[in-house]
């Protein structure tokens, strides 16, 4: 195991052209999905949507909307139903659109700015973050869950990276894999192909954020020692890994005791 390394990811600077931010999210959606990564998830969410109730998940650094259609659909194949709302501080506003489009009266968005630490108290539901909480220093990331538990709502945190030496020698490979995999990936726009194949932009760009999301990744341990002594009423918190494809899933679910 690595020491956790707080670096930048460029996805995450205010100043980071939308179009960069585009590559790296729509790239990341394309392989949630490539990889059925969506399964596990889907799984774990079933078991607190049941226990909560909830028929909406508000989902928090949404990006290019991660594996959330696949999920609906897993769910809806298990007879549930529920409503999403995609947020970002930084909103794919093309993204959400489509994603609205492909899955209509079950995705919407919101198109201002939402800032994951401080969610309006209005947003009820299960808030989701896949891929999102390692963004976030330690304070920051209680912060997000203190937010969700003086609120009372559930709150369920995915994360496919781990900062172990495999997946952070792995982030090496991305760069050709980029190169290969651009052409699936949709929507394929002329800048797309111009920063990857003239420009290597898109390569470069997403081989940093990965290994970054690797280096800064929470432990199975470090996340439940966020939930500990956090506001609001009691909480039960389910803090876990399962593998998928090899793959580490790591998750933190956390509802109300009552
Ligand atoms: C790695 S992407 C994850 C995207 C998506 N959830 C997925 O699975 O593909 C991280 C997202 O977090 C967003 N983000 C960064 N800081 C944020 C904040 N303080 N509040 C809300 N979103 C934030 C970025 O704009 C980016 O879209």
């Amino acid at each position: 195991m690595v020491r956790r390394l707080q670096l930048f990811e460029f996805t995450d600077l205010p100043r980071c052209p939308e179009t960069v931010r585009r590559l790296v999210t729509d790239y990341l959606r394309f392989v949630l999905r490539l990889l059925r990564l969506d399964g596990p998830m889907a799984s774990l969410l079933l078991g607190l949507i049941r226990h909560t109730g909830a028929d909406r998940l508000v989902d928090l650094c949404s990006g290019a909307s991660g594996p959330i259609l696949p999920i609906l659909r897993r769910l809806q194949r298990e007879g549930v139903s529920v409503h999403v709302l995609l947020t970002d501080r930084f909103p794919n506003l093309p993204a959400f659109a489509l994603a609205a489009r492909q899955a209509p009266g079950a995705v919407d968005y919101v198109p201002e700015p939402i800032d994951a630490t401080c969610v309006p108290a209005e947003l009820a539901g299960i808030r989701t973050l896949f891929e999102g909480l390692h963004h976030f220093p330690p304070a920051q990331a209680r912060a997000i869950l203190a937010d969700a538990t003086r609120c009372g709502a559930p709150i369920a945190v995915f994360e496919v990276t781990a900062r172990s030496l495999l997946p952070i020698l792995g982030s090496f490979l991305l760069i050709p894999m980029v190169f290969l995999i651009t052409p699936f990936i949709r929507p394929l726009t002329w800048w797309r192909l111009v920063l990857t194949y003239l420009l290597p932009v898109a390569p470069l760009v997403i081989f940093w954020d990965a290994l970054v999301s690797s280096l800064r990744s929470y432990t199975v341990a470090e996340l439940r020692a966020l939930t500990e002594g956090l506001p609001g009423p009691p909480y039960l918190w389910e803090v876990g890994q399962v593998r998928h494809l090899g793959l580490p899933v790591t998750y933190l679910l956390g509802r109300p005791a009552t």
